[in-house]
């Protein structure tokens, strides 16, 4: 078996290993892919769809999807960008984002993609939504508002520490993050 495998990223010949995925060797040969569920150390949950691509002309999550040989992907194309736009802002209108009056200001991923892809103004209505806060657990305060669900709360407390201390409830508009542990004595 080949200790490399070699793929097209917009035209470029990528060399990556086996068992990486898309975004993972193409970071590591300098090839920014858009993302944000992703969280290097943890396993990719491929929620958000911010870094697909197209892969033999087929969309794919970039952090989900491995390299193989000969693959042609797609990432710095107008579609792609208008497409990725439009999920960051979709993000933006469907939570209580209210970047000047927060905390990350200035330390957030979804803020710096929204710089990166100049969404000043999304063309989408702010849906406004009404979110609870969770302040039932005496140690944990959440503040779903701002969640986007990436699931990285989720995936560092199950697969780091071993806790489960986040868990995923509900389906749909009414899915959100809830703490799934007991206080601490
Ligand atoms: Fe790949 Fe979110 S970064 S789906």
């Amino acid at each position: 078996m080949s200790a490399t495998i070699e793929f097209i990223i917009d035209g470029k010949e990528i060399t990556g290993q086996p068992g990486q995925t898309i975004l993972e060797a193409a970071q590591q040969a300098g090839v920014y892919i858009p993302r944000l569920c992703y969280k290097k150390g943890l396993a990719p949950h491929g929620s958000c769809r911010v870094c697909t691509v197209l892969v033999n002309g087929r969309p794919q999550s970039a952090c989900t999807q491995p390299i193989a040989p000969g693959i042609v992907v797609e990432n710095n194309t107008e579609k792609l960008t208008a497409l990725r736009r439009n999920l960051i802002e979709m993000l933006f209108v469907e939570g209580n984002h209210f970047c000047m009056f927060c905390e990350k200001s200035g330390n957030c991923e979804l803020q710096a993609l929204a710089y990166r892809f100049g969404i000043t103004a999304p063309q989408h209505p702010y849906l406004f939504p009404k979110r609870d806060l969770d302040a039932s657990h005496p140690d944990i305060f959440i503040d779903r508002n701002r969640c986007i669900l990436c699931g990285r709360c989720v995936r560092a407390s199950r697969d780091l520490d071993g806790k489960n201390v986040f868990q995923f409830v509900g389906r749909g508009p009414g899915k959100r993050i809830a703490v799934n542990a007991k206080a601490a004595l």
